[in-house]
């Protein structure tokens, strides 16, 4: 008997429209085996260098090496810690010297493999080094194929707060292979979730009310997975199209981001609250924030926090464990994050599911009127 083949069907191509910096995200299962073919085609002849972390390199980077190696791709490989601690100063320094040290050049490619924080560090490294390299994403989170790795932000952490330093750096190809989503624990699956749960809230109340019908098959894997990874890709991928630079649209997608980097912050960037969990009770606080305004009626900020809740991410800061905040210090970290203009605050905020606005004239006094209440809920 012969072994299943790796792919059942053909992978699902989500194009990012940016005229001459037009690329695809390709996703399905073991869409990884078309690296090569891939790379091969849009740079013939080129080197490689994979950055990966040791996490994702004991599962997955052999089989990425393999598939170089088969189209006699020259490639090397520069491994880091895993983790959010990486997107720092130092290992950006290790990334950049690793890729000039194989002499990675203009016609030369940067394979990012791994998760946000591979694909927001290597692609930041491949933005400067020799003034800019192309790069190729692989993402193997969930949080990476719908999010992080389409639309060209990366960036490294500072010590004043994420993603700080950084610039838009497109790649020209996505390969989101939902197998390699069978390795990652559970716990990152569901942060991950969260942004994809963002994409219907934001925007698309039809891909909301399936995922509240759908989540345990996109849990589960196979079709359905495939499904919500491709429609926030689309979503996303559309937004991008329209406003690659963030000055208008594309700040719907931090809708749960300002309240939930404060969060990140005050748990030191640590495992105590991943970047998707900060979202979820992000996006809490956004959606009760917004009924607290009047803007959205209670039933519906309910229903949207009831999803949240159903898969099992925390929507109350009393669920992470060790987590002490005071509302003094949110305040402080939201007026360190870069959405202050003049004293007001910019928040996404939501008239309904799927109806998620711009607000750039938030009194910071309502924000803390309503973190007030909430800690104390
Ligand atoms: N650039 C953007 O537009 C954008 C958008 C959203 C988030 N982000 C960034 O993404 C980062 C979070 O990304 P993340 O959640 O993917 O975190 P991550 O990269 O740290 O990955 C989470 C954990 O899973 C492990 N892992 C990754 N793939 C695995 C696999 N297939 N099997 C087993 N383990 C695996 C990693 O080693 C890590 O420990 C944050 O830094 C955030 O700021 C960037
Ligand atoms: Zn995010």
């Amino acid at each position: 008997m012969m072994t299943a083949p790796l792919r059942t069907r053909e992978p699902t191509i989500v194009p990012v429209e940016l005229g001459n910096r037009t690329y695809e995200i390709a996703i399905g299962r073991g869409v990884l085996g078309e690296l090569s073919t891939r790379i091969a085609a849009l740079r013939p002849g080129s080197r490689t260098i994979i950055v990966t972390d040791e996490t994702v390199a004991t599962h997955h980077l052999a089989t990425a090496e393999a598939a170089l190696a088969a189209a006699s791709i020259p490639t090397s490989t520069v491994v880091i810690p895993p983790g959010e601690a990486s997107k720092s100063w130092e290992k950006f320094e290790t990334v950049c010297e690793a890729i000039i040290a194989a002499r990675i050049e203009r016609n030369d490619l940067v394979v990012a493999l791994g998760g946000g924080v591979i694909g927001d560090l290597a692609g930041f490294a491949a933005s400067v080094v020799r003034r800019g390299l192309d790069y190729v994403q692989v993402p193997t989170t969930l949080l990476a194929q719908v999010d992080s790795s389409v639309g060209g932000k990366t960036a490294i952490n500072s010590r004043h707060g994420k993603n700080l330093v950084g610039m838009f750096h497109q790649p020209i190809l996505v390969l989101a292979d939902t197998a390699l989503l069978d390795t990652l624990p559970a716990r990152d699956f569901r942060a991950g979730y969260a942004e994809v749960a963002k994409f219907g809230l934001l925007g698309d109340a039809g891909f909301f009310a399936w995922l509240e019908s759908n989540w345990q098959d996109v849990f589960a894997g196979g079709p359905a997975r495939e499904h919500a990874i491709a429609i926030a890709c689309r979503g996303k991928a559309g937004i991008v199209a329209r406003d690659e630079r963030e000055t208008g649209e594309r700040a719907l997608l931090n809708l749960g981001h300002t309240f939930g980097h404060a969060f990140e912050a005050a748990a030191g960037f640590s495992d105590r609250l991943l970047h998707g969990e900060a979202v979820a009770l992000g996006i809490v606080c956004a959606f009760e924030f917004s009924a607290s305004l009047g803007l959205l009626s209670q039933a519906e900020a309910e229903r949207a926090i009831g999803h949240l809740a159903a898969v099992g991410l925390p929507t109350h800061i009393r669920q992470v464990s060790n987590m002490h905040v005071s509302v003094d210090m949110l305040m402080d970290l939201i007026g360190q994050d870069k959405k202050v203009k003049r004293g007001k605050l910019t928040f996404i905020l939501a008239r309904g599911i799927g109806q998620s606005f711009i607000a750039n004239d938030v009194d910071p006094a309502q924000v803390r009127t309503f973190l007030t209440q909430k800690l104390e809920s």
